[in-house]
């Protein structure tokens, strides 16, 4: 019998997409020192395209150049290389797959070696010893606001044109979306602060330009937390607010996710998966609430689970991350009805310091998407001293700032 994660599914846009894959966005730090598309970055997206997923999410790709989250971001703006970005999304969207692109703005999750003036919702530093790799952020004039919210559309009609087959808004792991929705980050006064609604009035109207950009047939997901596991911080109850008043408007599909750098929680430690039960638990009462579908990301390692979310109607996709960094063909063979093996296991230096700042996690990673990228295979029992010293030698003592969790 043919897999239930073959079939195929509607969005309330009207687009289908062919089955329930998804990949979720990682980062994959390969744009140019200008912050343009690669061939690497299109080398990797058509290995993606060619492993069976029915949507592909790009890493976040930045709306203003100004405020990047990593060196190497590629930026969607009016400088940008659009020939470089069709072959992308040609690539990408081989073998009728979706590709749709993460537009993200990191707010006061800008790093100060490549942004001395970030810019927030309030002048509210980030805590946890994050100060030292993170300057103070600016407090958003009005004006500087509804430009970024021109900056998402314009970047979302651009990856239309080009040929990207939908859009996501990053509105998770403390970027600027969350930095809005938190009641932590964001003390305004003006109508952009506040209650919940006013909070939620930048998410809202950065998808309501969007949407008048691309029209009413192009998917538009989003990526928000369930929760920013903060004590004040964005609850449950609040992003269940979000959720449904984004629903009403017309989002295509949620994927759910959690945490931020001051709390992470979406790079999530195989030992400890507390918070994906957690996050499916979420997900399946949203289902009960709203029209549009919902994915989930997090711990996603055997055919069985996968199965099971989806037959069981908590999910309607499985959100999928680092193991097709290491199995890029991943889908195809579980829709094969092949025997997949979990190749993700816990990285640890055994230096607690390094090991706490979760950076092995991602520079991994990134290391099996480079390999990927130029048509190398992914080395899933790659050496983690030898990752680090190829991190060290390639960033400097940098790479010890806090970059994602
Ligand atoms: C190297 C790396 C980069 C990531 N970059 C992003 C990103 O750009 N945007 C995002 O929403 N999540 C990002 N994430 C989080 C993943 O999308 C996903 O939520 C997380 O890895 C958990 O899923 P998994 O257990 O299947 O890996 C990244 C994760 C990794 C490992």
């Amino acid at each position: 019998m043919d897999s239930i994660l073959a079939q195929s599914l509607r969005l309330p846009c009207g687009h289908e997409v062919k089955n329930r894959f998804f990949k979720s966005a990682m980062s994959e730090v390969l744009g140019t020192v200008d912050h343009q598309v690669s061939k690497e970055l299109v080398g990797l997206y058509r290995q993606w395209a060619l492993g069976g997923a029915g949507v592909l999410i790009t890493g976040n790709v930045m709306v203003d150049r100004a405020a990047l989250g990593e060196p190497r971001n590629v930026v969607f703006d009016e400088r940008t290389d659009a020939s470089k970005v069709a072959m992308w999304a040609s690539a990408a969207t081989a073998n009728n797959t979706d590709c749709w692109v993460q537009l993200n703005h990191p707010g006061k999750q800008s790093p100060n070696a490549i942004n001395p003036d970030p810019v927030a919702p309030s002048a509210i530093p980030l805590a946890n010893g994050l100060d030292k790799f993170f300057n103070q952020p600016r407090e958003l004039t009005e004006q500087e606001i509804k430009s970024i919210i021109r900056k998402f559309a314009y970047a979302a009609a651009f990856a239309k044109d080009e040929g990207f087959t939908g859009v996501q808004i990053h509105g998770a792991h403390g970027y600027l979306v969350n930095q809005f929705l938190s009641p932590l980050h964001n003390c305004r006064e003006d109508e952009w602060g506040g209650s919940i609604d006013n909070r939620m009035r930048f998410v809202k109207e950065v998808y309501q330009a969007i949407r008048v950009e691309v029209g009413p047939d192009f998917p538009i997901g989003i990526k928000l937390n369930s929760a920013d596991f903060q004590h004040g911080g964005f609850t449950e109850e609040e992003s269940i607010q979000v959720i449904i008043a984004l629903d009403k408007l017309g989002v295509d599909l949620f994927e759910v996710s959690g945490g931020s750098y001051e709390s992470p929680a979406f790079v999530l430690k195989e030992s400890t998966q507390k918070r994906e039960a957690y996050f499916i638990e979420f997900a399946a009462k949203m289902k009960q609430l709203i029209d549009a579908p919902i994915v989930v990301t997090g711990g996603f390692r055997t055919a069985k689970g996968m199965e099971r979310a989806i037959s069981s109607g908590e999910v309607d996709m499985v959100g999928i991350a680092r193991p097709l960094t290491l199995q890029p063909d991943l889908p195809l063979r579980i829709m094969k009805g092949q025997k997949v093996e979990n190749l993700i296991k816990p990285l640890t230096t055994g230096v607690s310091a390094l090991d706490k700042a979760g950076m092995l996690e991602i520079t991994w990673y990134e290391q099996q998407m480079a390999r990927l990228a130029k048509g190398k295979k992914p080395v899933p029992n790659m050496n983690v001293y030898w990752s680090l010293f190829q991190t060290l030698a390639s960033n400097g003592l940098q790479v010890f700032q806090k970059r994602r969790a």
